[in-house]
């Protein structure tokens, strides 16, 4: 048994590699701002910045206008995710967004000069980063400083970037007339990403993550499931707004939008850090993918099968033999790590067999159905190939072949060269066989 520290860190590593020198989009939810949330986060934006990620934070400010201008409304009819805002609520966004930026940088300095191996005194850069537009007078109904990202200045914002300081960026912008217009936080946070392609999008809400109508936590979702659950309309308007925007940041090209709680302590570092995360995490297209195998598999193969080797469940493979060999390797892809590979095998003496080989999954993604996408991978590549009968041998998984529609076949059936092989490693392996031509 390994320590759990040590196992933590160690799937932590290949995040905190990736990671480094990528810009991070972290859209705060209003709510937060309330609930003393701000030191915790503060204190994960620190170990974010030390770990060479490149943060640009986004707050809200829609609660506090609610509360404190409650005659502000939603225009229901054209806009129903955005307030009317009128000269007062200006004004008191003015205000609350300008004492925020105070708390930001009181929570960012905190605990920084306590120990000798302190982190590096953080820069907190705000600015006029973004210009807006009106969102105008929609339905007879003048929406007045309620408005809309016109552009975004990303190469001022590289610049702040490469100074190695957080960005923090306040829903309110000025327009080309000279006035200020309060922002929807979800689409500044949208809009940055999309303009400074950053890695990720994050937004830090209330709520663990999105939930189904039944009020399950959804883990993984892609677009299509996304805009499917937005016209089911159980979500709170804060929620839709974020699914809005993140469905066209996933469009325009942002590879993965990620939705959190950010009240709970270290969720973010849950999130980014390990794989299963802690919240909803989102992509334009499905999470696994099966592919072919690369030399720069070998490693994660290795380790794949090397448990399976060393319990007689798999013949060993030498490094040496799945480099000259990893052409008939495919693997199971989720998160640019490795969770499963399969091998399919061909045979001069026998033009119209294959085998299926080596198929794994790795034991953090059982119960998945991955060895499914696995087995249809081979079929398909199999029939590609004009292949009419696959072999599978195997010694523990008889069942498994069996339900799958392989039928038990004996010795006989295998192909010559095969055939030698069964018989001189004396494994005994059961022999499965599918016809491929039904
Ligand atoms: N840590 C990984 C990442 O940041 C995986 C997160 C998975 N999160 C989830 N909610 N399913 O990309």
């Amino acid at each position: 048994m390994t320590d759990p520290f040590v196992n933590a860190f160690r799937e932590a590593a290949p995040y905190i590699h990736y990671l480094r020198g990528k810009t991070l989009v972290v859209g705060i939810a209003s709510h937060l701002l309330d609930s003393g949330s701000l030191n915790a986060l503060s204190a994960d934006f620190h170990l974010l910045a030390a770990l060479g990620i490149r943060l640009v934070l986004v707050h809200g400010c829609d609660t506090q206008i609610a509360r404190f201008c409650p005659q502000n409304q939603r225009n229901h009819a054209i806009y129903p995710q955005r307030r009317i805002i009128d000269d007062n609520a200006l004004q008191f966004a003015k205000h609350f967004c300008g004492a925020i930026q105070f708390d930001f940088q009181a929570a960012l300095s905190l605990g920084v000069a306590r120990s000798p191996q302190r982190p590096p005194r953080l820069r907190l850069i705000h600015g006029n980063f973004l210009s807006a537009k009106p969102l105008g007078v929609h339905g007879g109904v003048d929406m007045q400083w309620a408005g809309q990202v016109r552009k975004v200045d990303a190469a001022a914002i590289e610049d702040a970037l490469a100074m190695q300081a957080i960005v923090l960026i306040s829903p309110i912008a000025a327009s080309l007339g000279g006035q200020s217009h309060v922002l929807s936080m979800p689409e500044v946070a949208a809009e940055l990403a999309i303009a400074l392609q950053a890695e990720k999008l994050v937004f830090l809400t209330q709520e663990n993550g999105i939930r189904h109508a039944n009020g399950q936590l959804l883990a993984n979702l892609t677009a299509q499931e996304t805009h499917h659950l937005l016209s089911e309309k159980h979500f709170s308007i804060s929620e839709q707004a974020i699914l809005t925007s993140a469905l066209h940041a996933l469009q325009q090209g942002i590879s993965r939008v990620q939705i959190l709680s950010g009240s709970q302590n270290g969720g973010l570092l849950r999130e980014l850090f390990t794989r299963h995360g802690a919240g909803t995490s989102i992509a334009q297209d499905s999470f696994m993918n099966v592919r072919p195998a690369h030399e720069r598999d070998i490693a994660d193969i290795i380790t794949l099968i090397k448990p399976l080797e060393e319990r007689g469940i798999l013949l060993p493979r030498s490094p040496e033999y799945l480099a000259a060999h990893i052409h008939e390797f495919f693997a199971l892809e989720h998160d640019r790590q490795i969770y499963g590979c399969v091998a399919m095998k061909t045979f001069s003496d026998s033009p119209n067999d294959a085998e299926l080989a080596c198929l794994v999954v790795s034991p953090d993604a059982r119960d998945g159905g991955f060895g499914e996408l696995l087995l249809e991978k081979v079929l398909q590549h199999a029939r590609q190939m004009g292949k009419q009968r696959l072999f599978a041998l195997s010694t523990h998984t008889a069942d498994w072949f069996l339900e799958r529609g392989f039928q038990a076949a004996s010795a006989a059936d295998l192909p010559a060269q095969r055939l030698a092989e069964y018989q001189s490693n004396g494994r005994q392996s059961k022999i499965f066989i599918l016809n491929l031509n039904t």
